[in-house]
């Protein structure tokens, strides 16, 4: 089944409105009339106005004061406010709050001839002043709807604070955890992820675009960044035309779905060719084939990345063939500024195309409502009133328990009693604040940052604490001093792991283990005391080295945000069950990367027991995880039973089992359904993930969990595109991606 055609049934309001078409008119206004008024400025544009809109840069005139990347001359605020009145600057990016904001807005709107205004962005990932889990921990939470509340209450917060579009969701799927950027995305799975771009792009952009508290989504990197090779940030990738479509096209097709009112040009090539330079990603595939009709933006100074590429010769050359491969806007680099006039005029861009591009850049300014207010969401009040409110801080600490993943629990230490006996923290991130929230959480407010010392105070919890060692170097006498705490204390916690900018763009690492320095600690605490609990902190799934690894109970806790301390709190005492899934498999080693549960059968399978001599695997281990995609732990135990899989299936069929609450708490479960085709002329993966619900029930509490599965789920990509081979298909209702029973049909 072709998935277009359902696709194209949904109404697509914010993109449609993007190419000043109204899908849904508003009573009194005319849809026609903003498509009108869109032209009758094109009309009286000349190039370099038109140029203009179709530029970015990141805003001098309220800056943040962090440099991101290799900063390209943009001059001060006073500059750019000059450029905004001559008509160069269509969109600023990562400034905040409102005054600054309006001064700019004022420079476009009175200062400038056409008085087109500007657009405000940023890059609002996990969050702007609240600061929820990285994606990739709120993915652990394995729930749609989650991802969508804190996606709205950032979007809130972001439109109070000056901004109306983010440079988010990434739905790059993240297979080698050396990428620095896993920790952006949802991990490493197709269906999660597509799962999660369209619940984070409703969440942003809510119903109505103009809607004030709406914030335009981006669903980036188009396309394939999360196979950069080695891991290694902007590489190079290699990626088969299957696996293209397969496993890394999806979530953007999901985003487009959900109506993403825009998307992010990606830094790395695809079959040789830039991303960001690349026809038929951004014109043949997004325009032809999927009908995107909303905004191309290039990530930073992608175009110009083109000339080291090696794709193009100089910057003139770059701007064209960015221009003309799809890419809408231009950010950071200037060489739209500098060379379309220029190109058009020498006749080698069509005017037709540049007004094109300026419809979708004045289309989005026109869904956003910015020409009959261009002060929306530049509101001193709101800016007072609708951040890091009480409800969101709420939500932030509802999220990260909900992200927290209790990855092993002999002998149920967890939870702790309310009065555990001598508690004793440990590690470098016992009373740490400083490495709470994660990457891409520049406009944090750290003053919410709570560490784990406060959630633990905050409970009324005595504790004593010892470092033991910083994040990457020894402390002198710092192990001696944790272990003589930790031989006076009844439970130890032990804090480690890394620290927030070893993840995030431009941090790839060759090892994904923790430094040397905390693996020698936790190697002495261990030693000294068998009940230890670790509390991990990391961007990426980690190679857990020895020392950690035997530790009797190991949290899972990322970077969770504002409210960490008090999250780990509810997870450590029981307040909240556990019930996160892993969305990226931990690997036994770092040099299994690229790992992923959901990887092709080979020839020469290592078998569950036995000879393994000769097989797929390496000298030093098995390729398993040592905590696969879909694993997690809580303090209560389910049973699936009553398994139903029909023997055939034509166009649909149901799947379903009972889900039981054996154990003695209130508790939630996530049943996963994985497939997997026996025969097929392309090699398969040996599992994947087609449907997942989570469900919470009481104790001794049952309710049966159905999943529908389409052909669709059983495409793959074949000689001649997507096909649906019939023959015997495997399936598993499970509760991670190494468990459950294997069952069979017939697929007709
Ligand atoms: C580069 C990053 O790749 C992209 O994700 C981000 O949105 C832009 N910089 C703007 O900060």
């Amino acid at each position: 089944m072709d998935r277009r055609l359902p696709r194209r049934k949904i109404l697509k309001a914010a993109a449609a409105a993007i190419a000043g078409v109204s899908l849904a008119p508003r009573p009194g206004r005319a849809a026609p009339a903003r498509g009108e008024r869109i032209e009758a400025q094109i009309a009286r544009m000349t190039p370099a106005e038109k140029a203009g809109q179709l530029s970015c840069f990141s805003d001098q005139i309220r800056p943040t004061g962090i440099a991101f990347n290799p900063d390209l001359p943009v001059g001060g605020a006073a500059e750019q406010l000059e450029r905004i009145r001559r008509g160069e600057i269509g969109m600023l990016f990562n400034g905040v709050g409102v005054a600054g904001a309006r001064m700019a807005q004022k420079a476009a709107v009175e200062g400038s001839r056409l008085g087109i205004p500007l657009v405000f962005a940023g890059d609002i990932i996990h969050g702007l002043r609240t600061i929820f889990p990285l994606p990739v921990a709120e993915a652990c939470a394995f729930d749609p709807d989650l991802a969508e509340r804190t996606a709205r209450a950032a979007a809130e917060e972001a439109t109070a604070l000056g901004l109306h579009w983010t440079f988010a969701p990434m739905v790059d799927v993240a297979r080698d955890q050396r990428w620095g950027r896993v920790a952006e995305g949802s991990g490493e799975d197709v269906h999660l992820g597509s799962r999660l771009a369209a619940a984070r792009v409703r969440g942003f952009q809510g119903a109505d675009l103009r809607d004030p508290t709406s914030l335009a989504a981006c669903a980036k990197h188009f396309a394939g960044y999360g196979a950069v090779s080695g891991g290694m940030e902007y590489n190079f990738t290699e990626i088969s035309p299957g696996t293209l479509r397969e496993v890394h096209l999806p979530p953007f097709e999901a985003g487009i779905e959900a109506g993403v009112a825009t998307i992010m040009s990606a830094f790395n090539d695809v079959e040789g060719v830039p991303a960001s330079g690349n026809a038929w990603l951004m014109t043949r595939l997004l325009r032809g084939d999927w009908r995107f009709e909303g905004l191309v933006v290039g990530d930073y100074a992608a175009d110009e990345n083109l000339v080291a590429h090696g794709f193009a010769a100089d910057g003139r050359d770059a701007a064209r063939k960015a221009f003309l491969a799809g890419m809408d806007m231009s950010m950071q680099s200037d060489l739209f500024n500098r060379w379309l006039p220029d190109l058009v005029e020498a006749g080698e861009v069509p005017m037709a195309q540049l007004d094109e591009a300026v419809r979708r850049v004045l289309g989005l300014k026109e869904a956003l409502g910015l020409f009959d207010d261009p002060y929306r969401s530049l509101d001193a009040a709101a800016e007072r009133l609708r951040v890091s409110t009480p409800a969101h801080l709420a939500l932030a600490r509802e999220a990260g328990t909900r992200s927290i993943v209790l990855l092993k629990n002999e002998d149920d230490l967890l939870p702790l009693a309310e009065n555990p006996g001598r508690l004793a923290l440990i590690g470098p991130f016992a009373n740490d604040r400083d490495n709470v929230v994660g990457t891409w959480a520049f406009m944090a407010d750290p003053e919410l940052n709570v560490s784990i010392a406060e959630g633990l105070a905050a409970r009324g919890v005595g504790f004593d604490v010892a470092r033991g060692c910083g994040i990457e170097a020894a402390l002198d006498g710092g192990i001696e001093e944790a272990v003589a705490l930790a031989r006076r204390s009844d439970v130890v916690l032990l804090a480690l792991g890394e620290a927030q900018d070893m993840s995030g763009e431009a941090q790839a690492r060759t090892e994904i283990t923790l430094p040397q320095p905390q693996l020698d600690l936790a190697r002495a605490v261990l030693a000294a005391h068998p009940r230890t609990v670790v509390l991990l902190r990391h961007g990426r799934a980690l190679a857990l080295g020895s020392g950690v690894r035997e530790a009797p109970a190991i949290l899972a806790t990322w970077f969770l945000g504002s409210q960490s301390g008090h999250a780990i709190a509810d997870i450590l005492f029981g307040a909240v069950n556990p019930s996160a899934r892993l969305s990226v498999s931990f690997p036994e080693a770092s040099g299994q990367q690229p790992f992923f549960y959901d990887r092709k059968a080979t020839g020469r399978p290592a078998p569950e027991v036995g000879a393994q001599e000769y097989t797929a695997r390496y000298r030093e281990t098995r390729n398993e995880a040592l905590f696969p995609f879909g694993h997690g732990l809580g303090y209560t135990r389910f049973a699936l039973t009553d398994i139903r899989v029909p023997a055939r299936m034509g166009e649909r069929m149901e799947v379903s089992a009972v889900l039981t609450n054996t154990g003695p708490r209130d508790g939630a479960e996530v049943v996963q359904l994985y497939v997997h085709d026996r025969v097929a002329s392309r090699t398969r993966p040996m599992r994947q993930l087609k449907g997942f619900r989570r469900v919470e029930l009481a104790p001794e509490e049952s309710v049966t969990v159905r999943f529908t599965l389409t052909r669709d789920d059983l495409r793959f990509w074949g000689e001649d595109g997507w096909t649906v081979e019939p023959g015997t298909i495997d399936v598993w209702l499970a509760t991670s991606s190494r468990t459950g029973e294997r069952r069979s049909f017939e697929l007709d």
